[in-house]
């Protein structure tokens, strides 16, 4: 691999965290927090566009995230449902692909149904993707690769000795889609949080304390420029 001076990364992925702390801040229910989160999705999109970002991912529900509460379970993936439904219309207008990662089929059906009709829709765009990650963890992504790649070693269509790290890659969610450059977690966590495990082996990683409402236009670009000044070696001298 080579060393580079960053420019643009090719692909920003977000773990969008604060809605909660945004919420209580204000004085305000939390699903208020998710709502004011949704706005600062379609901020970040439009500097991507800007500057020409083509890949964004975001991490919008994680495996764990089932454990809270009913109502707000129910609140986000309301929110998800009626997202993709106000959305589409700018997604066709921008020409963005959307598609989604994680364990999908345990989506409630309305969701999925509405997921995979815009997804359909805009299935052959190829300037830019949106990726959304939900019910999505690392490990569970990387332990399907492995089941579907054990599958095929039992019906003799792979051998063991071939499995290479491009094998496992081609065997994750979304294998066409190049690594994330630069990593982003809002709130001030310092944690992955069982997000892209696989991908983010050599990715710039910038955290910062904003709440992810709060995380807007010039956010994003402060975060992007402090991308292009850093100097990525992937393991070389540079
Ligand atoms: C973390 O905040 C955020 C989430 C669990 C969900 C992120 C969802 C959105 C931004 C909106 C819905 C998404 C789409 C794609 C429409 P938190 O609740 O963990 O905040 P806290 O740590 O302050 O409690």
């Amino acid at each position: 691999m080579n060393t580079s001076s960053a420019g643009w990364p090719r692909h920003v992925a977000i773990i969008m965290d604060g809605n909660g702390r945004w919420a209580q801040l204000h004085g305000l229910p939390r699903t208020r927090g998710h709502e004011e989160g949704a706005e600062s999705i379609a901020a970040v999109l439009r500097v991507c566009r800007e500057v020409g970002i083509p890949y964004l991912t975001l991490y919008a529900f994680s495996s764990e995230n089932w454990v809270r509460p009913r109502t707000e379970v129910h609140c986000l993936m309301g929110l998800l449902r009626r997202y993709l439904r106000s959305r589409e219309k700018e997604l066709h207008k921008h020409r963005t692909r959307l598609r989604a990662i994680g364990r999908l089929e345990a989506l409630p059906p309305t969701v999925w149904r509405e997921l995979s009709r815009v997804m359909d829709a805009t299935a052959h765009y190829t300037e830019r993707q949106l990726i959304l990650a939900l019910n999505y963890g690392a490990r569970a992504e990387i332990t399907d690769a492995v089941r579907a790649i054990a599958r095929k070693v039992r019906r003799g269509e792979l051998d063991p000795e071939r499995i290479d790290e491009a094998v496992v890659t081609g065997h994750l969610y979304a294998p066409d889609v190049p690594d994330p450059d630069l990593l982003i977690r809002t709130s001030g966590e310092l944690r992955l949080s069982n997000f892209l495990l696989w991908q983010a082996s050599y990715t710039e990683l910038y955290f910062t304390p904003v709440l992810w409402p709060d995380f807007r236009e010039g956010e994003f670009r402060a975060a992007l420029l402090d991308y292009r000044r850093r100097h990525r070696r992937f393991g070389g001298l540079g």
